[in-house]
């Protein structure tokens, strides 16, 4: 059985909370690609050959979540050969045997326009960036400035912006609980399903 459930959206929006949650659910694969884009970013050195390089060990970092990793990673990810060194193992992964969620920012879009399912997940900044400032603290209008600034990057590169892929559901969880946020997801991956 091959079925992809594809979750995009911007930083912080709950994408990855919602995507383990679907994975667990249904017993499918999951795979965050932001951890690959971040990976390629702490590692400093060519950008490409970091992409083509990219090991298990790079994405076992316990410095990826890092406010500085989420920057690192916005800037190589609009390097078209970053980007194409990443795509075929994600587009692999999608369609892998048995189910697979992949979470990122173009998964919709470029990865896997066929996916079964796709959802945009989004949320306002400020509660974007009050859920990220309770995970890595410090200044929360610093965190503010960072989101925007990085899916303003996200948004206006040429390759693979970051927009809601012209068949997604769209859920604003701003005013949701993450129980009402999967919950919702789940539903209508179920209808979708059959
Ligand atoms: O993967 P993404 O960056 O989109 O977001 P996440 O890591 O799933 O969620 C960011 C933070 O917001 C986590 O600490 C979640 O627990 C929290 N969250 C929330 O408070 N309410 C939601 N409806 C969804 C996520
Ligand atoms: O968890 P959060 O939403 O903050 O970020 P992430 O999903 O880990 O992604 C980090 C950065 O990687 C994003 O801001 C994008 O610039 C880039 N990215 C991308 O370009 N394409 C993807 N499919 C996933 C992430």
């Amino acid at each position: 059985m091959r079925f992809t459930v594809a979750i995009d959206g911007p930083a912080a929006a709950g994408k990855g909370t919602i995507s383990r949650a679907v994975a667990d659910r249904f017993g499918f694969a999951h795979l965050d690609t932001g951890a690959l884009y971040r990976a390629v970013g702490v590692k400093g050195g060519d950008p490409v050959a970091a992409a083509r390089g990219l090991t298990p060990e790079d994405l076992a970092r316990d410095d990826l979540r890092t406010l500085e990793a989420g920057q690192a990673a916005s800037r190589v990810a609009v390097i078209p050969e970053v980007r194409q060194a990443l795509l075929d193992f994600q587009r692999a992964f999608a369609r892998r045997e048995g189910g697979a969620v992949l979470d990122g920012r173009d998964i919709g879009t470029v990865i896997c326009p066929e996916a079964e399912v796709k959802l945009f997940v989004t949320a306002s900044p400020e509660v974007r960036a009050h859920r990220r400032w309770l995970e890595v603290g410090g200044d929360e209008a610093r965190v503010l400035a960072e989101v925007r600034e990085r899916d303003a990057r996200d948004m206006n590169r040429a390759d693979a912006p970051l927009k809601p892929a012209a068949d997604a559901v769209v859920l604003d969880t701003s005013e949701m609980t993450i129980d009402e946020a999967v919950a919702a997801a789940v539903r209508h991956i179920e209808t979708l399903r059959g």
